[in-house]
Order: C-alpha cells, then sequence, then structure tokens
C-alpha cells in the first residue's frame, strides 16, 4: 500500500501511469471545481497561468476553457504525468498556448512574473511548504492569485491518512494551519472554499492574494 502511496508524489512507469488514471477520474470532478472558483474570484482575465502538479491535466482542461485569453504552462516532474497532460490536452499544446515543463516550484522563475497559479493535491509533497509558498509568492505579480485545492488530513482516504506521513509528506488538520502558512509567506488576503458539505467535504480550495 506504501508503494502505491508513493506514486501519488511522484507517478513513475507503469503504476504511475495507473495512478494517473485513478486521479483522472478520483480527482476530475474537484479539478473542474477549483477552476470553477478561480473563474468566479479573479475579477481580470489572467494573461500568464501556470499549473503546478497538473498530473493527468484535467484541471489544465478545464482552465484552458474557463481563461480562453490565457497563455499556459504546466509544470511537474513526473514524465509519466506530462505525458497524460499532454494527450488530454494535444490540441492546445499544438496551437502554442499550453507548454508543459518537467520540474518543480524553482521552475517557474523563469515563467515570472505570472497571473495566476494553481496547485491542486500538491501541497502535501512540498516538504519545506514555507519555502515554497515563498517562492510562488515571488513568482506572482502583485495582485496575482494562487489557489490551492487540498483535503484535509481526517477526510482523505485512509491509505493516505497512514502511508503519506511514513513517506514524509505533510498533512494538515484545518484550514486555518493552511491559511497560516500563506500569510507566513506574504499573501495577504487568504479566502478559503470547501466543495461538499462539513460531514463530508470533497475537498478544500485557498485563494490567496500575492
Ligand atoms: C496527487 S497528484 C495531483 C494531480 C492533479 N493536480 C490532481 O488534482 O489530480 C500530485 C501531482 O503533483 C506532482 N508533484 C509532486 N511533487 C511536486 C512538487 N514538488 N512540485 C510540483 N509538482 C509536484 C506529482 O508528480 C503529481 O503529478
Amino acid at each position: 500500500m506504501s508503494m502505491i502511496a508513493s506514486h501519488f508524489g511522484r507517478p513513475r512507469g507503469l503504476i504511475g501511469r495507473l495512478v494517473g488514471r485513478i486521479m483522472a477520474r478520483s480527482n476530475g470532478e474537484f479539478n473542474r471545481w477549483v477552476v470553477e472558483q478561480l473563474g468566479k474570484y479573479s475579477q481580470d482575465q489572467p494573461a500568464r497561468v501556470v499549473e503546478l502538479g497538473p498530473g493527468p491535466g484535467v484541471g489544465l482542461e478545464a482552465a484552458l476553457r474557463v481563461f480562453p485569453n490565457a497563455r499556459f504552462w504546466g509544470v511537474d516532474p513526473s514524465p509519466e504525468m506530462l505525458q497524460q497532460s499532454r494527450k488530454r490536452n494535444l490540441g492546445d499544446i499544438e496551437s502554442g498556448r499550453l507548454t508543459l515543463r518537467e520540474g518543480t516550484v524553482e521552475s517557474l522563475a523563469e515563467l515570472a512574473p505570472i497571473d495566476m497559479v494553481m496547485a491542486n493535491h500538491v501541497l502535501y509533497f512540498w516538504h519545506q511548504p514555507s519555502a515554497e509558498l515563498a517562492q510562488l509568492h515571488g513568482f506572482l505579480r502583485p495582485g496575482g492569485l494562487l489557489a490551492l485545492g487540498y483535503q484535509l488530513r481526517q477526510n482523505m482516504p485512509k491509505p493516505a491518512q497512514t502511508n503519506f506521513p511514513k513517506l514524509g509528506h505533510l498533512l494538515y488538520d484545518s484550514p486555518d494551519e493552511v491559511a497560516h502558512l500563506l500569510r507566513e509567506a506574504g499573501f495577504t488576503t487568504v479566502t478559503g472554499l470547501m466543495k461538499g458539505s462539513i460531514d463530508a467535504p470533497k475537498g478544500r480550495l485557498a485563494i490567496a492574494t500575492a
């Protein structure tokens, strides 16, 4: 179980590709919801948008439609996930609207200033989240938005609750914990949203302004 859990943080090989397909199905609705919220929240049409850790590319697919005038980049350390993102968004890659790159937060330096960064279910894999968030803050333009989609520890599937901490990944117990990290990293306003009911949340979203 721990071996499979490791693929959610860094999908690789055959199992990684399988995990990518599972993520597309199990996280797809949440990714589309995050993009819908961003569409409602952002006052200006962004010009430069990055998805960090797009995995199989469902969030990118939705965001490309909701922000039709934006230029997009998808940055992920997993070549297998970049391949799935590519397959799902081939038309936009071929038209030059979307570029996919292998990398992590540091790779965004060359894309700055960025109007909007979205990262869904990536927070847990940042082992020094204060440092990662401070870097993201620096790459966004003043007033730019960071959207972090995540799930709290207690609402995660049991195998993730058990195995993610064993792998050194970080889980969060309250939205305040996430908001605190964002403010410490320099973000000014932090808005917290929840998909689903308080008894059975399907995921949370923190939208932070740089
Ligand atoms: C659990 S998956 C989530 C994929 C997609 N965002 C979703 O919601 O379905 C985590 C993704 O983040 C990527 N990832 C892991 N560590 C990362 C890091 N430090 N920076 C950026 N992406 C990372 C993984 O390769 C994987 O594609």
